[in-house]
């Protein structure tokens, strides 16, 4: 790890504008700002994220963010040592914005630059505060595009032993809330609207629960949903969002049970927007009781997009001086 050093990060894959400073003091991470414009509000009108409207937000915020990032951490780009940004994947006119003022503000400050998978992100933003990093770990990696089981055998070691076949869990969640009328994001509203429902009022599948490998199907459940509205016109709402929202967190449970008697990890990570779920902590917080295991999960801020887990993944690596560019596909390896 790097030592005695301070980082300012930048995110900006998606919908939110996103810049955090991070400084490590012997060992000791710390998050010194983390700040986010959030756009959600904006996409909310069209009940998803439009690309070209991101991007356009992502540029008129970002300088703010950065200035906002510094301030509050009480710093000035001369205390800074280097520049850490969310390189992929996303979306390619978001991400470029965050890349092309990374490299901006490297060039004019005379400083390195890191770059960072995004989904690396969301793992290490449950590994700010740890005194001794334990391997190996397994990540359950939760997100508006991704849905993947993750073995980490040593920092910046990814090992991917299970992922989607088809929608990512939170994109399940998005298109669930949208056919029953509810706000986008749809992970929160379906989340609230849980609340007052019966989970078991409804037997919507599980796809993949019994296979034998560690993938994930989300679609036909997805699909089920879609026919039960069809077929059930006087439908209750609370008891749709209740029952889907358990089924799909079944599966993620199940799914990572089964990969902590394989692998046997000292640690267990959750992390992507999903994780913000409370049922999915509170049954991940039994699954690892039962099991034995450390449980890490990211405090609220660093759930959702932010920068502060990008600065946090980037002390554990060495600056790049190659020209790096947005790469909306790129792949945790
Ligand atoms: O990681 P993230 O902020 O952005 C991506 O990298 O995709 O994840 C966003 C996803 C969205 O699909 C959103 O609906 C979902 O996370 N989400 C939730 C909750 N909060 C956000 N899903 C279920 N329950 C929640 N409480
Ligand atoms: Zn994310």
């Amino acid at each position: 790890m790097m030592n005695n050093t301070t980082i300012l990060a930048i995110e900006s894959s998606c919908d939110e504008t996103a810049a955090a400073v991070v400084k490590n003091n012997n060992g000791i991470i710390s998050i010194e700002s983390n700040v986010i414009a959030s756009q959600a509000d904006i996409h909310a009108q069209y009940g998803g994220v439009i690309p070209e409207i991101a991007a356009r937000n992502h540029s008129t915020n970002i300088i703010p963010v950065i200035k906002q990032a510094l301030t509050e951490a009480n710093v000035s780009h001369e205390n800074i040592n280097t520049l850490a940004v969310t390189q992929g994947p996303g979306l390619m006119a978001a991400l470029h914005v965050g890349v092309e003022t990374a490299k901006a503000l490297a060039y004019a400050w005379e400083k390195p630059i890191i770059p960072i998978n995004h989904m690396e992100g969301h793992i290490y933003s449950s590994l700010a505060n740890e005194k001794e990093i334990a391997f190996p770990i397994l990540a359950l990696l939760v997100s508006g595009g991704h849905t993947q089981l993750v073995l980490m055998r040593k920092h910046g070691e990814y090992d991917i032993i299970g992922e989607t076949m088809d929608d990512a869990v939170g994109e399940a969640f998005d298109k669930v809330a949208k056919m029953l009328d509810l706000p986008y994001p749809g992970g929160p509203s379906i989340e609230n609207t849980a609340q007052s429902g019966n989970a078991e009022a409804i037997d919507f599948p599980r796809p993949m629960l019994d296979s034998a490998d560690f993938n994930f199907s989300f679609s036909g459940l997805k699909t089920a949903v879609l026919y039960y509205i069809k077929d059930n016109p006087s439908f209750d709402k609370s008891d749709i969002a209740a029952s889907f929202q358990t089924a799909a967190i079944d599966v993620l449970i199940k799914k990572t049970e089964k990969a902590i008697k394989k692998y046997s990890p000292h640690i267990v990570i959750i992390g992507g927007g999903v994780a913000a779920n409370s049922l999915l902590r509170k049954k991940l917080q039994s699954l690892a009781k039962d099991k034995k295991r450390e449980l890490r999960v990211p405090r609220e801020k660093t759930s959702a997009d932010n920068a502060a887990m990008i600065g946090i993944a980037a002390m554990f690596k060495k600056p790049t001086s190659k020209n790096i560019v947005a790469s909306p596909n790129l792949s945790l390896k």
